[in-house]
């Protein structure tokens, strides 16, 4: 970006190549071996990452002419909404839906764009991850809130906009795994991460939220639990939905240990 006349102008691709190179990670299914393997695409005007592998797709056939297996890789909203298009692209966790090639190859100065599976879930088939431990880490906080039933309760309790303000940055997580991805206590599946304590703070600050409180700070207090934060900020610098997850952990650090000292007043 530079700023030209007060304006924001955004950096283009003046000179762009005939041709762009994927180097895709390949692997044929769970615990196969992984390898790499080349495709030429022609470059193109507002050409994405995943317009780019469905271009592949159609005619599976590696840069050095090997007929190969069309890559596999998840996608839904294709809007930056749903996060299962989330890969490492030149070597950052991001959605590939959103992802410009113009953007990558201004980015890298060259012609090749790397693309890989994250690494911190089971690899199912290329580009292809499993993130089922992230819903069992939001079971593990009680990420919901409790209902009495279906019949109508009324209006909600009343709630200040700050709360709201910030309960709303946290509902716009997709658990798309960018923050697990970056972080560097997260190995294993030996910590639930920024995402479900962030979805803990959501629910803690409801009002009806707060009855189940304790519930919440019991699935963060387990092994695996917030301690294993490291504070190395990873997590927000690259989360697409900008959630602010270092307030959330001193916030729910913080409550931890009112309830700690204080919990038992409410009992
Ligand atoms: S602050 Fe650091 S250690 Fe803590 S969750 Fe974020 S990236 Fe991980
Ligand atoms: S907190 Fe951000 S990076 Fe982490 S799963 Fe949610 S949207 Fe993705
Ligand atoms: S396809 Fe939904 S975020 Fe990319």
């Amino acid at each position: 970006m530079s700023e030209s006349n007060g304006h924001i102008e955004k950096k283009r691709l003046t000179n762009p190549p005939t041709t762009i190179d994927f180097r895709i990670s390949r692997r044929e299914k769970t615990g196969a071996e992984q390898y790499t393997e080349t495709f030429e695409v022609p470059y193109r005007k507002n050409l994405n990452v995943i317009s780019a592998l469905m271009e592949i797709r159609k005619n599976p056939v590696t840069k050095d002419g090997k007929q190969t297996t069309p890559p596999v890789w998840d996608m839904n909203c294709l809007e930056q909404v749903c996060g299962i298009c989330t890969m490492v692209i030149n070597g950052r966790v991001r959605q590939s839906c959103s992802a410009l090639v113009d953007d990558l190859l201004l980015a890298s100065g060259g012609n090749t764009i790397t693309l890989e599976p994250m690494s911190k879930f089971p690899n199912v088939r290329d580009l292809q991850v499993d993130r089922t431990r992230m819903f069992d880490h939001l079971k593990q906080v009680n990420a919901w809130i409790e209902l009495d039933g279906s019949h109508d309760l009324g209006p909600g309790a009343v709630m200040s906009q700050e709360t709201a303000q910030e309960r709303y940055a946290y509902s716009r997580c997709m658990t798309c795994g960018c923050c697990l991805e970056a972080c560097p206590q997260y190995h294993d599946d030996n910590y639930i991460g920024p995402q479900a304590i962030a979805q803990a703070r959501y629910q803690n600050m409801h009002p009806t939220g707060k009855m189940t409180i304790d519930a919440r700070l019991e699935g963060l207090t387990q092994e695996d639990g917030i301690t294993n934060c490291g504070n190395a900020q990873n997590c927000i610098q690259v989360c697409p939905m900008s959630i602010p997850l270092t307030r959330a952990i001193y916030e729910t650090n913080r409550d931890i240990t009112v309830n700690a000292l204080f919990g038992w007043l409410r009992k």
